[in-house]
């Protein structure tokens, strides 16, 4: 109703006057029940019944990005090129430092012009890539433990997914030999992400050296997800899928900053791989936006320059707090071995509850916020997830807060703590 010559010609009725319901589209309302949101609104009850929690359902770093990287950040702010749209596939310094470290850390020889672009984190990247090669024909192989954009980016563009199972007594590792051919002849894209959120498990390069394969056969892209590379204890190494000869036709990495320099809040990421296949990630992103500001760039290239000096007490003070948290949980009667990556810690719910009601019990009643499993897909329906992110006093507070709860591993089959 934009014109008075068209109020003329078509006069307001009752009807003009009535809002219709506006609907999201079917694609965003199919998703499954997203279960951190449901986590959201169960600490908002908590806390407005006055609750005193401690959160470690989040997995946001509490820590500072550290100060030089910050100082190179300020110093490229400070330089007025850098205040315009930052190049569509990063700065050249960016693309160089990325390809430098890939060379360094993997000997996996990247070429900075073609074979890298800048992201403004790996989520959307992933999510950006899913777009690229799947579609509402295609199938997406994701893990049945995944990280949500995993799964769900598939589900925006009326895709399907195929859940591989993650079992325990495998490691938390695929076994490609279970997917079924008609799934296969289907799938376009497949998703694996190790060092594992939630679960801590590393992958050996054998892993990748099959999934390679599985995937030039049939050929899938193969998004790896390497947000926690360098988040490993215990002298763990975590391989590159690109380090697999032959990879670079179907691999696509992502690189993030988030975790190893605490630069969540600056959302700068970097995916490597084959020319085409950046080509084709790159073609998404120029329809959709500009890319991370050039000073931030800077910054996530003087970290990766760096990177040695820069991440070694990130990953001593993520050693520390397992460590202090597994002891605590083993006093409360748990056995599980401690992870050897990531800032989680992914431990059994006792027999006979659910992930949503075991969560719920823990902050009724000792005010300790953990993730259930669940919202990882339906094999984490047996776990929970603690994040990292609090220093050993925070962490044995919690602990002493389950005790005095009565919550222990062993003790659980008794049912008077439900009845409570
Ligand atoms: C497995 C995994 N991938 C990606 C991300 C997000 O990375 P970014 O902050 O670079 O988007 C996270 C964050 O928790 C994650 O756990």
């Amino acid at each position: 109703m934009s014109s008075t010559t068209s109020r003329r010609s078509s006069p307001a009725t009752e009807s003009d006057h009535v809002v219709a319901r506006l609907v999201p589209s079917r694609r965003l309302t199919d998703l499954p029940t997203y279960v951190f949101a449901w986590l959201d609104e169960l600490k908002a009850e908590a806390l407005a019944g006055g609750a005193d929690l401690i959160d470690l359902g989040m997995g946001n770093p509490d820590q500072p990005t550290p100060k030089p990287i910050v100082d190179a950040i300020a110093a490229a702010y400070a330089d007025p090129r850098t205040h315009g749209y930052p190049p569509f596939r990063g700065t050249k310094q960016f693309r160089q430092a990325a390809a430098a470290f890939m060379k360094r850390r993997f000997d996996v020889s990247i070429d900075p012009e073609y074979e890298v672009v800048c992201l403004s984190g790996a989520k959307e990247g992933i999510a950006h890539a899913t777009m690229a090669f799947a579609d509402e024909s295609t199938v997406t192989l994701v893990p049945d433990i995944y990280y949500p954009v995993h799964g769900r980016a598939t589900g925006l563009i009326g895709g399907e997914t195929y859940l591989m199972h993650l079992a325990p007594e495998r490691g938390f590792l695929p076994d490609f030999n279970t997917i079924p051919a008609d799934v296969l002849r289907r799938a376009r894209v497949m998703v694996l992400n190790y060092p594992h959120n939630p679960t801590g498990a590393v992958a050996p390069l054998e892993m990748f050296e099959e999934a390679v394969a599985l995937c030039r056969r049939h050929g899938i892209l193969l998004i790896s997800d390497l947000a926690y590379s360098e988040l490993t204890f215990d002298d763990r190494v975590a391989p590159s899928a690109l380090e697999v000869p032959g990879a670079k036709d179907v691999v696509l990495e992502f690189h993030s900053f988030s975790k190893t320099f605490n630069m969540a809040g600056s959302r700068i990421a970097f995916a490597v791989g084959g020319r085409d296949l950046i080509d084709a990630l790159h073609g998404v992103r120029t329809n959709m936006g500009y890319g991370t500001p050039a000073p931030i760039q800077a910054g996530a290239a003087y970290a990766l320059d760096h990177i040695e000096q820069l991440e070694g007490p990130i990953v001593a003070r993520y050693r520390e707090r397992r460590d202090a948290l597994l002891a605590g949980f083993r006093s409360l009667g748990w056995t599980a071995e401690p992870p050897h990556a990531t800032m989680f810690v992914w431990l059994p719910i006792p027999r006979g509850y659910g992930a949503q009601e075991w969560t719920r019990l823990l902050i009724d009643r000792a005010g300790v916020v953990v993730t259930p499993g669940n919202a990882f897909g339906p094999g984490g329906e047996h776990f929970f997830r603690l994040s990292l992110i609090g220093d050993a006093p925070l962490l044995n507070q919690a602990i002493e807060r389950l005790r005095d709860a009565g919550i222990r591993y062993d003790n659980m089959g008794d049912a008077s703590l439900r009845r409570a």
